[in-house]
């Protein structure tokens, strides 16, 4: 039997599982986009989950390494979905959030935001790809903590918008919040 290789990644203890768990919650068919994707860690959680409800997780990434941005690192995530058995779960779109956000008219179940931890970028992000999240759909931050105090400031203005999102907690240093309008 194959042995399944969990990609590298940031995520925390905890959450792993919670991203599973949030996953298969999800309505049956549900699709997801991540932004923000790096070796694959975060997506394979959040896979394994929608895996059990028949749906879909959209990654894009540019898979460039950080320290070395003309080293391409996607080869090891696309090699890890087809070893785990994933490419069936999950579309990875190779590019960047702000040239595939022009082609991209769907609405979704779930954005998981975790690309660039500065205000602006994740204010960016957000500004650009929270109008497809569905009306009681998903918008999901990592790395709030005070590590990231640009990810920290920006949701906590979002738990301010009371009106529009609904503060549904998260693990860890994942924020999750439904979409009222
Ligand atoms: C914090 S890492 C993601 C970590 C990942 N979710 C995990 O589980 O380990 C951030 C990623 O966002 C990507 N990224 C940031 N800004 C981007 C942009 N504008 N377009 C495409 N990828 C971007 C980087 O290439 C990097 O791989």
């Amino acid at each position: 039997m194959a042995t399944t290789i969990i990609p590298q990644g940031y995520l925390l203890p905890g959450e792993p599982n919670w991203l599973t768990n949030f996953a298969k919650a999800l309505p049956q068919g549900a699709v997801m986009v991540e932004l923000g994707t790096y070796k694959g860690k975060s997506a394979h959680h959040l896979a394994l989950g929608l895996k059990g409800v028949g749906g879909t997780l959209i990654t894009v990434d540019t898979h460039l390494d950080y320290m070395d941005c003309d080293k391409f690192i996607g080869d090891q995530y696309i090699k890890a979905l087809y070893d785990n058995r994933l490419l069936g779960t999950i579309i990875p779109i190779i590019g960047d959030f702000y040239k595939v956000r022009t082609f991209f008219k769907s609405k979704v179940d779930a954005i998981f935001f975790d690309g660039l931890h500065e205000y602006d970028n994740i204010s960016k992000d957000f500004a650009n790809w929270s109008p497809l999240i569905k009306d009681g759909g998903f918008a999901i931050f990592h790395d709030y903590h005070k590590g990231f105090p640009g990810v920290k400031r920006f949701v906590d203005s979002i738990s301010e918008q009371k009106d529009q999102w609904e503060n549904c907690g998260g693990g860890t240093s994942i924020r999750c919040f439904k979409k009222l309008r």
